[in-house]
């Protein structure tokens, strides 16, 4: 990555793993592991962990992250938490989009516009996922897409808010799969958010956006990942459940 112009993000995703004592555990295990770190730490945790992972990460250099937002402020929205109650609680961060929000429930790329949008209202710090399934990848539309999807979330995202923007490129066919993007294919989708960037907002938001990489990043692989020019850090799923695996990424990505 290019460390002059941007900060490295390593953020673990939960996704639906953890009690609230188990994440007071985990986080525990994790902060001497982590602190020393030279790159932001996040975990993004259920809605129900997150006061538990607010508690446990207090003093530390771990900030907490929620795995969704609804768009609206209020209502009659059963089920739904919204930015004002994620931000009260104490996080920080919130992923948007993550292609098993799309597969499973219905996201489409204007609530994750809409989503996006109420988070920074509210000043949280939104990781917007954008992916190729294989099926797409092999039809050749990745660039296309990815371009399409970075440019559908930021929909009315200022050049100013971009500062408080994560994306995180998560090929469908490598999340929870075991197969990671090579190295090159990695640097190649990143690439192509950032040129959507680049065609949306100039150079200058293009070069300071952090971009992740995510999709079966482990302790073995984050290193060379981490070191591709448009990579700035990871989402990671299954690795970021173990308290020293997610801290041989970090170190990976704090050299
Ligand atoms: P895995 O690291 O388990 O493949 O999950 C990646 C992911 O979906 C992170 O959001």
């Amino acid at each position: 990555m290019n460390k002059e112009t941007r900060k490295a993000v390593i953020a673990g995703n939960w996704k639906m793993n953890k009690t609230p004592s188990e994440t007071t555990a985990l986080i525990n295990e994790m902060k001497p592991l982590v602190a020393d770190a030279n790159c932001d730490v996040v975990l993004c945790v259920p809605f129900i962990d997150i006061a538990a992972a607010v508690e446990a990460a207090k003093g530390s250099n771990i900030k907490i992250g929620a795995e969704n937002v609804h768009f609206k402020e209020s209502g009659a929205y059963t089920g739904e938490v919204s930015a004002a109650m994620l931000k009260e609680a104490g996080v920080e961060y919130v992923v948007i989009g993550h292609s098993e929000r799309r597969t499973y429930f219905g996201e489409t790329d204007q609530t994750v516009n809409l989503r996006t949008l109420a988070a920074l209202n509210a000043g949280l710090k939104p990781i917007i996922c954008v992916g190729e399934t294989l099926e797409q990848r092999e039809l050749g539309y990745t660039e296309t897409l990815l371009k399409f999807q970075t440019k559908m979330a930021l929909t009315n995202v200022s050049a100013e808010d971009m500062k408080n923007v994560i994306i995180a490129y998560e090929p469908v066919w490598a999340i929870g799969t075991g197969v990671t993007a090579t190295d090159d294919q990695a640097d190649e989708g990143n690439g192509f958010v950032r040129a959507a960037l680049l065609e949306k907002y100039g150079k200058d938001v293009a070069e300071a956006t952090t971009i992740q990489y995510g999709g079966s990043m482990n302790a073995k692989n984050a290193e060379s990942l981490v070191a591709k020019y448009n990579v700035d850090g990871g989402l990671i799923g299954g690795a970021s459940l173990k308290a020293e695996d997610f801290s041989i990424i970090v170190k990976a990505a704090s050299k």
